[in-house]
């Protein structure tokens, strides 16, 4: 599934530069191009990196205890 159609950026590759990089929010989309064009991917862009850090939070709370 694409995340950018401009930028022809998938959601597997936005996953993968989340998980093998350890850069913020900005740098994610910035390394992508993701909203450099009409900007309509940012929204969604964003959200799946919060998701993704919430659940590295919630995990990292549960191991934790
Ligand atoms: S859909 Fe990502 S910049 Fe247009």
């Amino acid at each position: 599934m694409y995340i950018c159609i401009c930028k022809g950026i998938t959601e597997k590759m936005l996953m993968d530069q989340i998980g093998t990089h350890n850069h913020s929010q900005d740098q994610i989309l910035k390394n992508l191009g993701i909203g450099d064009s009409c900007g309509a991917c940012v929204v969604d862009a964003v959200k799946k990196i919060l998701d993704n850090q919430n659940n590295l939070d919630s995990k990292t709370k549960k191991s934790d205890s």
